[in-house]
């Protein structure tokens, strides 16, 4: 049976984003139910809705003839997911306190299936203590939470922390929520691809990366239920389904994206990060008769595997790095994780024809396990990685294994 989402849309200007969410989920399989609070029939209207997901939406809680129909307790129900996009203060602060004065509140207090909120507001409302609170609680009781982004406010051209999650990271945040696989509710991150840094407006330094590994770890993670964030460099490759690309080039670009991917269950750090980058990028594209051969300068770039692998509060679960070796593999590799603090390195046989091509030989290594897994597609290498990630995340404590 096809799994079903109760959509509660709330009084904000982002409700129009929440027609793409239903289009979004549907174009997966999802069947999808919505709810409207009167104050989000000022931004949308329920002909609208209704007209998308192919039923009229329900909008009142003393309905006579809807509510012997279907009534508030079974749509809180019979569904496996809801889903509150915009969840407004206002909707918050209900949830949050147990009000039920209306349809949309009294289904998020009766139902006892997941809730994943998409917090949209004024940055000033979400930054109040009060809306904080209310974060905090919801999350206490165990209410998931994609958003709020960073932005624009359409409203008021204010930027700040308030603006609704895009559709497309909803849907994947539902998603998520709606698997049944293994890593259902985790948090994944991956970066992939090279890093490429600028010399001047036409001119950059870079790799032979393709990206491929970490693509396929990317979608074999989301298979497995993951929400997944890929951090890509520039690639020929398309966003495999169900992950959430973000594109970055240089590697300070790529540090800032995945620390802004926290918090997280597990970090997969396959991107080959350019090590150094120019020192300064010259405004204007350099010219051969100026000055003779240029010389460029190099500063070393930040190193996001040890970064994310600090010791502290944030610090996802388990962190992967990746080596690319060609002799003495694993005292390499045990090497890396002493000086880079991540819990397992993939380490890569690159003395072959690797890196681009379709095949890895590769050795996982955590401080007390080495394995070597023979020449197979890069696929399979995501695969059995994915596989050993939901593991370890099920286990107790993830790191030490
Ligand atoms: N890495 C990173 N940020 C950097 C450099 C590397 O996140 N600035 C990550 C890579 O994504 C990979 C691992 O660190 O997971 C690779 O470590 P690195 O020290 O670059 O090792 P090698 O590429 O194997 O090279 P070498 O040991 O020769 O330095």
């Amino acid at each position: 049976m096809s799994k079903r989402a109760l959509l509660i849309i709330g009084g904000g200007i982002a409700a129009y984003k929440s027609l793409e969410l239903i289009r979004r989920l549907k174009e997966t399989g999802v069947a999808v139910r919505v709810v409207m609070t009167e104050a989000a029939q000022k931004f949308v209207t329920p002909l609208a809705a209704g007209a998308l997901v192919g039923e009229p939406v329900f909008t009142d809680l003393f309905d006579q003839a809807r509510e012997f129909d279907v009534g508030h307790i079974r749509l809180a129900r019979e569904t496996d997911l809801i889903i509150v996009a915009p969840a407004t203060a206002d909707l918050m602060a209900k949830a949050a306190n147990g009000l039920a004065n209306d349809l949309a509140s009294a289904v998020l207090l009766a139902t006892d299936k997941p809730v994943l909120m998409a917090p949209a507001m004024n940055p000033f409302m979400w930054a109040n203590p009060a809306t904080q609170r209310n974060f905090a609680r919801l999350q206490a009781d165990n209410r998931k939470f994609v958003g709020p982004n960073e932005g624009e406010m359409a409203e008021s051209g204010e930027r700040g922390l308030g603006r609704m999650a895009e559709p497309q990271q909803i849907r994947d945040a539902a998603l998520a929520l709606l698997s049944d696989g293994p890593l259902k509710g985790k948090r994944a991150m991956v970066t992939a691809g090279p890093t490429i840094e600028a010399i001047d407006p036409v001119r950059f330094l870079s790799n032979r990366s393709s990206g491929k590994q970490g693509y396929a770890i990317a979608a074999a993670l989301a298979e497995l239920g993951a929400e997944v964030t890929l951090v890509s460099g520039p690639t020929a490759l398309s966003a495999p389904r169900g992950v959430t690309r973000v594109c970055v080039e240089s590697a300070r670009e790529m540090l800032e994206a995945s620390q802004a991917a926290l918090p997280l269950d597990v970090a997969v750090m396959v991107a080959a990060v350019a090590d150094w980058r120019p020192s300064a990028i010259a405004d204007e594209k350099i010219k051969k008769d100026k000055a003779g051969i240029p010389g460029i300068a190099l500063v070393e770039n930040p190193d996001i595997l040890a970064t994310l692998s600090k010791p502290g509060k944030k610090r996802p679960k388990l962190v992967i790095g990746f080596a690319a070796e060609t002799n003495d593999v694993e005292a390499h590799a045990r090497a890396k994780i002493a000086k880079k603090g991540c819990d397992w390195i993939v380490a890569n046989d690159v003395s072959g024809d690797v890196m681009g091509g379709d095949d890895n030989t590769v050795m996982l290594i955590s401080k007390d396990r080495a394995e070597t897994w023979a020449r197979m597609p890069k696929e399979i290498v995501a695969q059995k990685l994915a596989v050993e990630i939901a593991a370890a995340l099920n286990a107790k404590s993830p790191g030490r294994k």
